[in-house]
């Protein structure tokens, strides 16, 4: 059985991931499966008979990870019974004297859980995983934000998630004044509608996701050949067009 494919998004808070997440499911879905399972990107038959299941990883929706057709979309923080744990001790505004050290290494267990539980069993069964944030996250937000640097996340990299790497990781970078004005009013909507309280985040200032944003752009420039950089104010259509492009391109020319 060959090895499915890891499929990452990445980006600052509000800056479209769930969204493009829930269309490149829809999208790979579509495809025509080769005998593996994994789709066929230049096949022009569609699986006109597969139902589209209603489900996202929209804010506030208990399920965090769900599969179809092959393709399980999962988050982080989250995806696993154990991960929500981490992922509500990490995001309320309660946890405001988390230590910078602690909040990587939950970062980290949260992650260790999902790659045990979800992420590599569904890898070894030829499946394709689209994760909403993976190991770029903390690099950027702990690394740059928190000024922790790179080297440790890195390094807790190897050794916690035995160096899993992404196949290919889309990078989804719009302004920073768009992105930090989506998400705040977001999380602000999601606390009156459902009472979660996730704004830990999201209450961080803006230096603080001006070094997210550098950070990000620098793990772009030393990965070109991973990280796939959507950057600008661009339309939804047109973002996931760039997004299934790219794609269907890894699924030509896998990187191993
Ligand atoms: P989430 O509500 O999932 O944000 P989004 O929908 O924008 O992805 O919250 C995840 C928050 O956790 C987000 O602010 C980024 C942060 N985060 C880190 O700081 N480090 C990490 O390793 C991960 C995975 C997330």
């Amino acid at each position: 059985m060959p090895r499915g494919l890891l499929i990452t998004l990445e980006g600052l808070d509000g800056s479209g991931k769930t969204t493009q997440i829930d269309r490149l499911a829809a999208w790979l879905r579509k495809r025509k499966p080769k005998a593996s399972g994994v789709p066929e990107p230049d096949s022009d038959s569609w699986d006109a008979g597969a139902p589209e299941p209603a489900l996202s990883l929209s804010k506030g929706v208990a399920s965090e990870t769900w599969e179809s057709g092959g393709i399980v979309v999962t988050r982080q923080p989250g995806g696993t019974a154990v991960g929500d744990r981490i992922r509500a001790l990490l995001l309320d505004s309660r946890s405001a004297r988390l230590a910078p050290m602690a909040e990587m290494a939950l970062m980290f267990a949260d992650r260790a859980q999902a790659i045990a539980e979800v992420i590599q069993p569904a890898l070894d069964a030829g499946k394709i995983v689209l994760c909403d944030r993976f190991t770029d996250s903390t690099e950027a937000y702990q690394g740059g934000g928190r000024q922790l640097g790179s080297a440790p996340v890195l390094e807790l990299h190897r050794l916690v998630c035995g160096n899993l790497q992404p196949d290919l990781t889309l990078l989804l970078l719009p302004s920073l004044e768009s992105s930090l004005a989506r998400a705040r009013r977001r999380n602000h909507r999601t606390a009156e509608q459902s009472g979660l309280d996730e704004g830990r985040f999201e209450s961080e200032t803006d230096a603080f996701y001006r070094r997210v944003w550098q950070r990000y752009r620098e793990i772009a420039a030393r990965e070109p050949a991973r990280v796939v950089l959507i950057e600008g104010d661009l339309s939804i259509d047109e973002v996931h067009k760039r997004i299934v492009a790219a794609v269907a391109e890894r699924l030509r020319s896998p990187l191993t």
